[in-house]
């Protein structure tokens, strides 16, 4: 415990690990989207397919609350699913005390969230990844298709955001040793996101352009 709460595990956090969690999460992401689209043209059969257009329209559709009829069959789930994207994505980028040491350690600012609203889209994340959970739990059609994977990149998820908000209430444990295993669970979840199923969050929009381009260009239907 007092290791957990010490500066030099702090230092090592804040330090050299933020640097290797960045660097993978940015160079392994790219390094992944490109050999995707590597192998899509020595596929000879994807690229000309695709159109810029149907792309753009497929995403904006997705991206979109109910726009889909995807989205329409499953009210329950797309309300929940949107809540804990918007809020996951938006509450790091925008939050405070992650401005701060941006300030701090590069001299740059931008606008951040007011910290109350910051915690309810933080308790949002929480209460989210728990109905995903139980869902997978108690869901027969979902368990059948769930693996040890589907917990795992769950949780990575979900760590980040309950420590930070343990750490900003200053709840469970002392305070700084919250902190510390918070940029831990925050470095964790950057780095896996180029190695698990997290990285969805930039193969999404390949996928709807493949798909989008084919309903449009081939079928010529749409994809939502
Ligand atoms: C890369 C390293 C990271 C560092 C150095 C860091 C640092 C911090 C610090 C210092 C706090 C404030 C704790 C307090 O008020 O006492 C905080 C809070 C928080 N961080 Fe991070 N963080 C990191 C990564 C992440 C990631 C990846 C996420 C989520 C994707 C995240 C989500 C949050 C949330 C949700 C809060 C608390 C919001 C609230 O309830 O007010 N952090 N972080
Ligand atoms: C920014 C772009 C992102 C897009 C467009 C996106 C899109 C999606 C979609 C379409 C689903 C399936 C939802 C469903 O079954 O109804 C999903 C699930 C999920 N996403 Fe994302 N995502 C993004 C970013 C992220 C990030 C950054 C994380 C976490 C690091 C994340 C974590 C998850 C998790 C854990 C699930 C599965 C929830 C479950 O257990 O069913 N997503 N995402």
């Amino acid at each position: 415990m007092e290791f957990l709460g010490s500066t030099a595990l702090y230092n090592i956090l804040r330090g050299p690990l933020v640097w290797v969690a960045f660097l993978v999460f940015i160079g392994g992401s790219s390094y992944k989207v490109y050999t995707l689209l590597y192998l899509a043209k020595k596929e000879k059969v994807i690229f000309p397919f695709i159109s810029l257009k149907a792309t753009l329209k497929s995403i904006f559709h997705w991206l979109i609350p109910f726009a889909s009829r995807n989205w329409r069959l499953r009210p329950v789930m797309t309300t929940v699913t949107f809540l804990f994207h918007i809020c996951l994505v938006f509450t790091p980028i925008f939050l405070l005390s992650h401005n701060i040491l941006w300030r701090e350690s590069w001299g740059i600012t931008w606008w951040s969230l007011p910290e109350n609203i910051a915690d309810i889209m933080t308790m949002v994340v929480i209460f989210t990844c728990i109905f995903f959970f139980l869902r997978r739990i108690f869901a027969p059609e979902v368990r059948f298709v769930t693996f040890s994977s589907d917990y795992l990149i769950l949780a990575i998820s979900f760590l980040p955001f309950l420590t930070g908000f343990l750490a900003y209430h200053q709840w469970v444990l002392p305070h700084k040793a919250m902190v510390n295993l918070h940029i831990l669970f925050g470095e964790v979840m950057l780095i896996a996101i180029p190695f698990t199923r997290l990285g969805h969050m930039f193969y999404f929009f390949l996928t709807r352009s493949w798909m989008g381009s084919n309903f449009v260009g081939l079928w010529h239907t749409r994809d939502w």
